[in-house]
């Protein structure tokens, strides 16, 4: 086989539309999905998972402005629809399909399982409620649908969070099920969990997370920037007192906008009795300088929301190019069949 004939490793990953990121989801996951997706050989499908969204959120206004909004960050920060895939999941019908025709095939035991279920479950049990109270079958479903985007599009690797871990390993089951029932139709997904990908730390020294309510938003104005850079709490150490990096918030967020050269000479001003408020101030120029052209482009997105509209809309052709006909094949095998020629 030719270099050419091999097939394209194809990466998929869903982006929940809950709003504007923050830095840690940026170099955490936007940044090393989008470098993924440039890698030769590599197919990368990126798609805006507003089905999933919609197990969580009930406002229609915010599930569209969210859903605008992340479409317009992952742009601004490099994603080419050109070579990727990029589409909206609900421009999909043919996922939602295929999401029914894995429920007949997976076992309510194995969802009864699903981590997100039972921690609910168990704040319900812990609270004296009913085990299901407050619990929709779209959170229920979550695994199921999440199988189906996957699946869909035959991904070898889906990048996500260490929470993610058993959706994937539930996606591999269900399509190694399927396979086993009705031939071999599925490619079996693994997840690619990056060791190395910067757990960012927030401004109270926590890793970053709205659930903390510590972030920094990606697309910050510069001042509010500024502002909350020089928030992040940092140890008694006074002016020119040699500082150490291993423990230092600060350091570890310069170290994900920073160079090589650019690290190791903050590590000698460290050792060297830089300032916090030095440090703080080079910190805020280098995220600044990374973070303003992505802010502009993000801006330009978000005015223009019927440009993004069409993009999506061609996102959602090129997709269901290969969605359409792949079903097809699928319904064929289970025997949603033409009655035309029956065997
Ligand atoms: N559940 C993922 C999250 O919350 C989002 C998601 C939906 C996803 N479908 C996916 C991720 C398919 C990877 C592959 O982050």
């Amino acid at each position: 086989m030719t270099a050419h004939s091999m097939p394209a490793w194809r990466v998929l990953t869903g982006i929940t539309p809950s709003g504007m990121p923050h830095l840690g989801n940026y170099a955490g996951a936007i940044r090393p999905a989008i470098a993924a997706s440039r890698q030769a050989g590599v197919e990368g499908f990126y798609f805006l998972a507003d089905y999933h969204a919609l197990s969580k959120i009930v406002d229609p206004a915010r599930l569209q402005r969210s859903t605008l909004e992340t479409a317009a960050t992952w742009l601004a920060a490099g994603l080419d629809p050109n070579t990727a895939w990029f589409y909206r999941q609900s421009d999909i019908p043919e996922i939602l399909e295929l999401s029914w025709l894995l429920a007949c095939i997976a076992g309510k035991g194995l969802l009864n399982r699903a981590h997100a279920y039972k921690a609910a479950v168990n704040n319900n049990l812990a609270a004296q409620r009913d085990p299901d109270a407050g619990v929709n079958m779209g959170l229920f479903m979550y695994p199921v649908l999440m199988a189906a985007d996957i699946l869909m599009f035959k991904a070898n690797s889906v990048p996500v969070g260490r929470d993610q871990l058993q959706h994937i390993e539930m996606a591999r089951d269900l399509a190694m099920r399927f396979n086993h029932l009705y031939g071999q139709h599925f490619v079996l997904p693994g997840a690619m969990i990056d060791q190395s990908v910067a757990i960012l730390p927030g401004l109270d020294g926590r890793k970053m997370s709205k659930s903390f309510n510590n972030t920094i938003p990606l697309f910050a104005t510069a001042a509010d920037l500024r502002r909350l850079i020089f928030s992040i709490v940092t140890d008694s150490r006074g002016r020119s007192e040699p500082k150490d990096t291993a423990d230092s918030a600060l350091f570890q967020l310069y170290q994900a906008f920073a160079s090589p050269e650019e690290r190791t000479a903050m590590r000698a001003a460290f050792a060297g009795g830089i300032s916090w408020g030095e440090v703080k101030q080079a910190l805020f120029e280098r995220i600044d300088s990374a973070v303003s052209p992505m802010r502009e482009r993000y801006e330009e997105f978000l005015a223009d929301s019927v440009g993004l509209e069409r993009l999506l809309l061609e996102g959602a052709v090129k997709a269901r190019a290969i969605a359409t006909p792949f079903l097809g094949e699928l319904r064929e095998a289970v025997g949603l069949r033409s009655l035309r020629a029956t065997r």
